[in-house]
């Protein structure tokens, strides 16, 4: 018996039917739909949709639609589903309007290309029962993104070349220097005593090349055991030793990938790690502690070390292959008693830094205070110029600093000579006496005006008289030292 369907559709015919009445349904059921085209491009928003515009920062619908959707939806992936063709059936979206419920669907033509997608929020009503788990999903997204700015911000250098304060030949010979290194990637080697500022050029260099946004970590030799440097620098694998972190842990050397790795006090190597850090450097790998596995690593090296790594070296102490490996741009940087010039800026600037770490009014030394620290022999160094500041505003109880605040410190303090050294033994360091004969004798002088002043307790009529000038004239050269 041959009958008749009584509704004449085909298969076709009720597909596109039933697209459309779920289309419908989607379009009034959901929070929202929006359609883009195969350019990725906004081409229309339902009226649910308009609501959200004034918290995408669109108040127009002509400013939001017509325009590419990766421009006016922060963090959508409409355009990936265009790009692959793939659906993204259920998915959290996080933008300024808040965390919705997404589904992602790709529109094709008859013959199968994607000719557009459409966006549906699905729900976003306090009652329904997902809205706890997308505010969790918020508040975790927040914290997260708190931590990576966190630790950006950790990771990135304090200090600039301007933070290396002095303007006196050698600073600026020192600054000179370090410039040239941060337009390079060959290992820097930093060259100087305790508390000259080596850590602070490390930084300034990561900071000023081209590296700048990767981390700079900092490994300080000295300060780790002996026993512990070999995993500090290259890592185990899970379970690699007893008591070993179950999931294993990165060395520094890969922390530094893309970026900058310091090794301060590179003197204190021990000799059995020498012979694995020249490999590492070498080569570019490591091999972290139980692993067998060689893992790649990128990172510029600066050195530092207060020692005298040749004489290390003649004594056998420090591989001389290590040595020219680290060797390449040696920097030199001078103690402070050979750029006496800077010191009353150094005094400017760290006095005013310790104040406002205090969060303490600004202190002021005076002139006689600055000369005298002008003449110390500051063994070491800023670190120690730093300190004596520190002590001496702990000390005074108004914000004013004088020389008998400062004397009474350095000789707590254990610093030797308060008095500038005699001229005998000055003759020693050739060195120092080949410059200009005017800052020589200026810088003489200065010492001897602080000596003065400290031997009179400040008293300006008595270190006058003690030194054969008027007074006017110890007030006119104490003007000058500031
Ligand atoms: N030229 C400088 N200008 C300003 N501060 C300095 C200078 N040199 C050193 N400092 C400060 O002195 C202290 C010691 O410096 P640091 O870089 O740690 O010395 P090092 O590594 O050579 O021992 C730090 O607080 C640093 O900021
Ligand atoms: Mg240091």
């Amino acid at each position: 018996m041959a009958t008749t369907d009584p509704l004449p559709l085909d298969g076709q015919r009720i597909l596109e039917l039933a697209a459309r009445s779920m289309f419908d349904m989607f379009a009034n059921a959901s929070e929202g739909m929006l359609l883009v085209d195969r350019e990725a491009r906004v081409v229309w928003i339902n009226d649910q949709y308009k609501r959200f515009l004034p918290a995408l920062g669109f108040p127009r619908v002509e400013d939001f639609v017509g325009h590419p959707v990766s421009e006016v939806v922060h963090n959508t992936q409409m355009d990936r589903v265009i790009r692959t063709g793939k659906p993204i059936l259920i998915d959290l979206l996080s933008n300024r309007a808040g965390t919705f419920v997404v589904s992602r669907i790709p529109l094709r033509d008859e013959t199968g290309q994607v000719i557009g997608a459409l966006g549906i929020v699905l729900f976003d009503h306090p009652e329904t029962t997902l809205q706890p788990l997308i505010e969790k999903f918020a508040a975790l997204h927040r914290d997260l993104d708190d931590a990576r700015r966190e630790l950006a911000s950790q990771r990135r250098t304090k200090y600039t070349l301007a933070s290396f304060v002095g303007s006196s030949d050698a600073a600026v010979e020192v600054k000179r220097q370090a410039r040239r290194a941060a337009m390079s990637s060959s290992p820097v080697l930093l060259l100087g005593e305790t508390g000259t500022g080596k850590e602070l050029l490390a930084q300034a260099i990561h900071a000023a090349s081209k590296r700048a946004d990767g981390p700079m970590v900092s490994v300080n030799i000295a300060a780790v055991p002996d026993t512990l440097l070999e995993s500090e620098f290259f890592g185990f694998a899970p379970g690699a030793f007893t008591g070993a972190d179950r999931k294993g842990r990165d060395g520094k050397f890969k922390l530094a990938d893309g970026g900058t790795l310091f090794l301060d006090e590179i003197g204190d190597m021990p000799q059995s790690l020498q012979a694995k850090l020249l490999r590492a450097l070498q080569e570019g790998e490591i091999e972290p502690l139980g692993s067998n596995k060689l893992i790649r690593f990128d990172a510029r090296v600066i050195a530092a070390t207060s020692r005298d790594l040749g004489q290390l070296v003649r004594e056998g102490k420090f591989r001389e292959d290590l040595y020219y490996r680290l060797n390449v741009l040696p920097i030199r940087v001078p103690p402070l008693r050979e750029r006496r010039d800077d010191i009353p800026a150094l005094v400017e600037v760290l006095a005013e830094d310790i104040a406002t770490r205090n969060q303490t009014g600004p202190l002021e030394l005076s002139p006689e205070a600055v000369a005298m620290l002008a003449a110390q022999p500051w063994r070491g160094n800023t670190r120690e110029l730093r300190n004596v500041l520190e002590q001496a505003a702990m000390r005074s109880d108004s914000r004013h600093i004088e020389a008998v605040h400062l004397e009474q410190v350095l000789r707590e303090a254990g610093i030797e000579r308060v008095a500038p050294l005699p001229l005998g033994q000055r003759v020693g360091q050739r060195g120092d006496l080949l410059r200009s004969l005017g800052d020589q004798v200026a810088e003489l002088e200065q010492q001897a005006i602080a000596a003065a002043m400290t031997a009179t307790g400040g008293n300006k009529v008595a270190a006058a008289k003690l030194l054969g000038i008027s007074r006017a004239k110890l007030y006119e050269r104490l003007e000058l030292t500031v």
